[in-house]
Formats: structure tokens, sequence, C-alpha cells
């Protein structure tokens, strides 16, 4: 699978998840919410591992690039402080729910920035090979039964 196909999958994989999420008994969410925290912190270090070095070697240096990454090194702060915090019914689901909104907005930023520009960067050769090398470091890889 390409390298930018392994990222959307990832990318829908939390978004299911997050729904799930979304429809739970206080209960599950709480169960729920680590697997969502363990998806978001797998996907973010395949993508700084091997993704974001290939894509700078092949850009250079590019400010659409640099942002998307600083954000995603603010973000993942985030999600870290609030998965220290203890589970409390309701209140964790609205900061979950807050946290979700901007990971989805930054997933979705990197879809129509990034993504495109990879693409475009990179042979299809190049983006099979990387995503073979990342596939089993992916979130859905990794992901609990
Ligand atoms: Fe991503």
């Amino acid at each position: 699978m390409k390298a930018t196909d392994i990222i959307l999958r990832d990318h829908r994989a939390a978004e299911d998840l997050f729904e799930t999420f979304k429809g739970a008994t206080p209960d599950a969410q709480e169960v729920i919410a680590k697997d969502l925290f363990d998806a978001l912190a797998t996907h973010e270090k395949m993508e700084d591992k091997h993704f974001y070095p290939a894509l700078e070697e092949a850009a250079g240096d590019d400010p659409a690039i640099d942002d998307i990454t600083g954000e995603q090194t603010r973000l993942e702060m985030e999600v870290m402080a609030i998965r220290a915090m203890s589970y409390v019914a309701g209140e964790s689901e609205d900061r979950i729910a807050q946290m979700m909104d901007k990971v989805l907005a930054h997933a979705r930023e990197e879809e129509s920035v990034i993504l495109p520009m990879a693409e475009e960067l990179l042979s299809a050769e190049r983006l099979e090979e990387l995503g073979a090398t990342m596939e089993p470091d992916s979130a859905v890889a990794n992901a609990p039964e």
C-alpha cells in the first residue's frame, strides 16, 4: 500500500474510533479513550519516523511542512497532557471531544496539503516502498482486537 494510503487509512480508523467513543457508555468510553490515545500516538510516531523525513528529503525546506509538523508536535503534547489526567465521566468526554476536533482538523489539513505534495514529489515506487516500511508501525496494524 502507498504511504499516503496508509496515512488515510489511519485517519479514517481514528475517526471511526472517535465515533464509537461518542456513542459508548461512560464505562466503555474510558476503555475506548485509551485505544484512541494509543492510536494517535502510534500514528504520529509512524509519520515522524518514516513519512516526514522522506518528504523533507524530497521537498527540501518547505514552510508548509514546518507548519504541519510544528502543529503536530503541539497536538501531541496536548494529547499526552489529556491522557495523563484521570478519567472523569462527562468531563473527560468533553475534553476528548475538543481535542479530537483539533486532531481531525489537523488530519484534514494533512490530507489536503501534505499528501498531494507527497504524491507529486515521490515516485509511485517510492510511495509503495515507504508504505511497506510504515505499515508495521501504523495505528491500524497495531490496533487491539
Ligand atoms: Fe496523520
